[in-house]
């Protein structure tokens, strides 16, 4: 990415393609090719993708819109942008919310982004090959359980995702993903085409698109929202601070309707790639947040030259994670820069020591801290629920009622528009969403999952 100094020393991205690139490579991640299956399989499939898709366009992409217009037109982190807007309000508060969940996150994705660096080295290395589906689970548990090699691989992880924020610049990184982005989503439908011609794969396409209504509950309903902001990267201000260097010609509406139908796209070959596997292989949709990492080398087993597809594959979603944990970490560091007065250098390292130490809990959560629970759900599973569901929603409620009721209308109108400089017809209705599709959703939602209606 290029990123030039503006008058008031901040970064900003020179081209076009730059902005959409970075936010794309935000958004697409574990999230998409991890999170989305296993979520979509614990929760009825078709039941979940009906209201995870609603959610995507109706409050997603509106919210995306708010966190770009705040951004831009402040130069700003989520603290600064909101205090530069509101003085005398507390909404900045909010912000405080973002960056424990950036922490929060970073801290169990590192855990599934060491697990993608493993099974690279171990597809490479010519170690995952099964002759039955329940080998593949079986290893997959000795390696996640055992404690040691997940935890070595999480510290790595966040050192390479440290080296390169560190840097400030993250152009090599950026250069890469551009390349590599569209890569991964070649390889992802050619696997589509493969498990479409497996013996079960009607049955896969069937749970993942046939709603059944009889599965929809609270716990669907929430967790097809707690998805939407996950995957779009909504609601600690991580499009915010990614649209304050947005320069003045990026088109907000445009951009934030490409990520969202990118990020959708790639989600669901990722689900007509793991729920066809899923039935023809005999295993169960409802694993969880071990599933991919079971169903995927099974399904390269099969392929000729498996152990080249399955490495390159792990090699290109580790390279997915590592855009999307640069997003995150940035939204951190710039508040730690401009709001703490800490160099960039500090900053990053305050972040990532807090990330490793709570990251280094996370992936014990699948070996000797298996036992430790709190509400019923290990370190890993409450940091995953709680930020998803719970902080992300809040986030998005705060960043669309600012934008919706405080901001003047003309405010909204110039940043969509450029300064008048282009025309965008649907002002009305991104209004109407932020006013009040998007608050009442998130309420109702949340008012349904703790049993109010
Ligand atoms: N959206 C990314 C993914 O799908 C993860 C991510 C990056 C994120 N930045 C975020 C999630 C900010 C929530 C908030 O993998």
């Amino acid at each position: 990415m290029t990123k030039t100094e503006n008058q008031t020393n901040r970064a900003v991205f020179t081209t076009r393609l730059g902005a959409i690139a970075t936010t794309v490579g935000s958004a697409v991640g574990l999230g998409n090719i991890w999170r989305f299956p296993y979520e979509a399989g614990t929760h009825g499939g078709g039941a979940f993708m009906l209201f995870y898709v609603v959610f995507i366009f109706l409050i997603g992409v509106p919210v995306l819109c708010s966190e770009f217009i705040l951004g831009r037109s402040t130069r700003s982190n989520v603290f600064g942008a909101l205090r530069k807007l509101a003085p005398a309000g507390k909404w900045h508060l909010v912000g405080y919310l973002g960056i424990l969940s950036s922490l929060m996150i970073l801290s169990f994705y590192s855990v599934i982004a060491g697990w993608t660096m493993e099974y690279c080295f171990q597809s490479a290395a010519g170690a995952l090959d099964f002759a039955s589906e329940s080998e593949y689970h079986a290893h997959f548990d000795s390696f996640s359980s055992g404690n040691w090699r997940p935890v070595m691989w999480t510290v790595i992880f966040l050192l390479c995702n440290l080296l390169i924020v560190v840097r400030g610049v993250t152009k090599g990184i950026e250069k890469a993903s551009n390349i590599l982005t569209p890569l991964l989503f070649l390889m992802l439908l050619v696997f589509c085409v493969n498990s479409l011609m497996m013996p079960k794969a009607a049955e896969g396409l069937q749970f993942l698109f046939k709603p059944d209504f009889s599965k929809i509950d609270s716990g669907v309903i929430l967790g097809a929202l707690g998805q939407a902001f996950f995957t779009l990267s909504l609601g600690l201000g991580c499009m915010l601070t990614y649209g304050s260097y947005f320069n003045d010609r990026t088109r907000i509406g445009r951009s934030a309707m490409m990520t969202a139908t990118l990020d959708t796209a790639v989600a669901i070959l990722a689900g007509i790639i793991i729920f066809p596997a899923v039935f023809s292989f005999g295993m169960s949709p409802e694993a969880g947040p071990t599933l991919v990492f079971e169903v995927l080398p099974a399904i390269f087993h099969q392929l000729p030259g498996g152990v080249l597809w399955s490495a390159f594959f792990f090699f290109l979603l580790f390279l997915a994670s590592l855009t999307s944990t640069i997003s995150m970490s940035e939204t951190n560091i710039s508040f730690f820069v401009e709001e703490c007065q800490m160099s960039r250098r500090k900053a990053t390292f305050v972040s990532t020591s807090i990330v490793m130490f709570f990251g280094i809990l996370c992936t014990l959560s699948f070996g000797c801290m298996s036992d430790v629970t709190i509400m019923g759900k290990t370190v890993f599973g409450l940091f995953d629920y709680a930020t998803s569901n719970i902080f992300l929603p809040v986030g998005g409620f705060v960043f669309s009622i600012f934008v919706g009721w405080f901001l003047e209308r003309r405010y909204l109108k110039t940043q969509m528009t450029n300064f008048g400089t282009v025309r965008f017809k649907p002002l009305p209705l991104l209004v109407f969403c932020l006013r009040y599709v998007c608050p009442v959703a998130i309420l109702l939602v949340f008012l349904n999952s703790i049993g109010v209606i």
